[in-house]
């Protein structure tokens, strides 16, 4: 058991044992706080526990279950005298999405309803939610604020955290809930310990991953989605931002929430730095001393051409501040590959 050096009792963790919620369970249990996972294992695995354990000494509480599942969330709920929750548990692939809307439907707002249903009937309000910067669509001006636009979403997925977020505001508006959603921009690299990382379940969809098992031969080659944008190299621009920076601010954001008087409050998570997918192939070539195997193909369907975010309010207002760069984000993302097995 955990040694609690903040007055309060425990964090559930929804989705805790996938790639953002694993290091934020580490940061977590290094903050001081007690973490309990929730975790269905669609896109995870048991053994993200041996790693959270080996980095933070402490054996998480892991219930493998679904969010969906009320009953059972207000059992652990009272059973582990919970008093906040962080909610990573949906389905991300976008392109995944377009093909089962339905299914992402269910998952990701269904348990989202399911979720929130269970912390009203166990009176607990505080709850930080995972959203994304894929509700802005292309914005406008750039960098983007919380304040820009939220567009009809490209996927289902975009808009069931369009939706969440929608949810989330309308109950607050009742007067009920402590609520945080926090836009990530683009989550990327590992735990420096290689403890934890992106978990590899089939083909990558997101680009450093992709990059990583190519330059470990698991893959042939990447293909780059189009070099004919907008941009400076002609290709894609967005705002990556490492995993553990990103799992720090959800421990922030929880600390925020004890003294918050709104109910409802929003932030964007990058680093405010836009880069490009060739630049990010230099940098990886650079960190790394590998040339990497790739080419130009077509645009991806449903990408936007560049996006980056102002990050001031989180800077000011919850006092966080990304403090890994690119190459940092790259090399741990690379020791991470070298310790996996095919
Ligand atoms: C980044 C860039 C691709 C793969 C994703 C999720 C989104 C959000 C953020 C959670 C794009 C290019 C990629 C490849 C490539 N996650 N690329 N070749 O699409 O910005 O957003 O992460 O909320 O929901 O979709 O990330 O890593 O897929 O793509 O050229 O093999 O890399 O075209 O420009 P994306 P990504």
């Amino acid at each position: 058991m955990s040694v609690k050096t903040k007055n309060h009792s425990a964090i559930l963790v929804t989705g805790g044992l996938g790639f953002i919620g694993s290091h934020t369970v580490v940061e977590l249990i290094q903050s001081g706080y007690e973490a309990v996972i929730i975790d269905n294992l669609s896109n995870s695995s048991l053994n993200v526990l041996d790693g959270i354990e080996k980095i933070a000494g402490v054996r998480t509480v892991c219930y493998t279950m679904d969010v969906l599942d009320t009953a059972g969330l207000q059992t652990i709920i009272n059973n582990h005298q919970i008093s906040g929750v962080i909610h990573f548990a949906a389905y991300k692939a976008v392109g995944e999405s377009v093909e089962k809307p339905l299914q992402y439907y269910q998952n990701n707002v269904g348990g989202l309803i399911s979720l929130l249903s269970a912390m009203k009937n166990c009176a607990i309000e505080k709850l930080v939610f995972s959203s994304s910067c894929t509700v802005y669509g292309q914005p406008e001006t750039l960098p983007v604020t919380e304040d820009s636009g939220v567009v009809s979403a490209e996927s289902p997925y975009g808009n069931t955290k369009k939706v969440g977020e929608e949810i989330l505001k309308d109950i607050a508006k009742t007067g009920w809930g402590k609520i945080v959603s926090l836009r990530y921009f683009n989550p990327v690299g590992a735990h420096p310990s290689s403890h934890i990382g992106e978990l590899p379940l089939g083909v990558p969809n997101n680009l450093i991953p992709f990059i990583t098992q190519t330059a470990a031969g698991w893959r042939e080659q990447l293909t780059v989605f189009g070099n004919d944008y907008n941009t400076p190299d002609g290709s894609c621009i967005r705002d990556y931002i490492h995993v553990v920076d990103l799992a720090k601010a959800h421990v922030i954001a929880l600390d925020f929430i004890e003294n918050m008087q709104d109910h409802y409050n929003m932030f964007n998570l990058g680093t405010g730095v836009g880069i490009s997918v060739l630049e990010v192939i230099k940098t990886f070539e650079k960190v790394t001393g590998l040339k990497l195997n790739y080419t130009i193909g077509n645009r991806r369907s449903g990408d936007i051409e560049k996006v980056w975010a102002d990050c001031s309010k989180a800077n000011n207002v919850l006092g966080w501040k990304s403090e890994s760069g690119l190459e940092q984000m790259l090399l741990d993302a690379w020791n991470w590959q070298l310790k996996l097995e095919k």
